[in-house]
């Protein structure tokens, strides 16, 4: 009996365990896979350019802020922009974010934002440790 009530905690705490990493990939980088190819592997004219990176900064102040936090270390469930999932993710899939957004889940598109202006906000995102 004794035996049995652990094990039914374990399994519980093995689902509580799921539950909490599903839910933690749904917040963070949930729309990585559904970035096209042709898109993925564009890059950013502006990489490493450090005008770039400022105007970029900026445009984060005004259009970002208000969610992702001033300095983009996110806010409720808006998230941390300082992560690994943005380090890792390649400018090609920023750009595709940024222009279409992930509307379901919170994320505005950007696309009346000229590309040249995503491409700057890119730049930014890629400075952030
Ligand atoms: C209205 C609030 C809001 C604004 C304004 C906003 N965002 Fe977001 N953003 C979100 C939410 C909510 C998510 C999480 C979406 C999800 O769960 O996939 C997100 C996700 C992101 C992600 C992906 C993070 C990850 O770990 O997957 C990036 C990058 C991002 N935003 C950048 C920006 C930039 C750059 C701007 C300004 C041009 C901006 N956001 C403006 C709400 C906002």
């Amino acid at each position: 009996m004794i035996i049995h009530r652990t094990h039914k905690l374990v399994l519980l705490a093995c689902i509580i365990g799921c539950l909490t990493l599903i839910a933690a990939a749904a917040i963070e980088g949930s729309w990585l896979p559904k970035v096209p190819e042709k898109d993925r592997s564009r890059s950013n004219p502006y990489e490493n350019d450090s005008q770039a990176t400022l105007v970029g900064k900026k445009l984060f102040q005004q259009h970002c802020a208000s969610c992702h936090g001033p300095t983009a270390e996110g806010k409720g469930k808006r998230p941390n922009l300082h992560s690994e999932t943005i380090r890792n993710a390649k400018p090609g899939e920023l750009q595709w974010l940024l222009t279409n957004g992930n509307l379901a889940k919170g994320m505005p598109s950007w696309s009346r934002l000229p590309e040249q202006q995503r491409w700057q906000l890119v730049s930014y995102l890629k400075t952030l440790q």
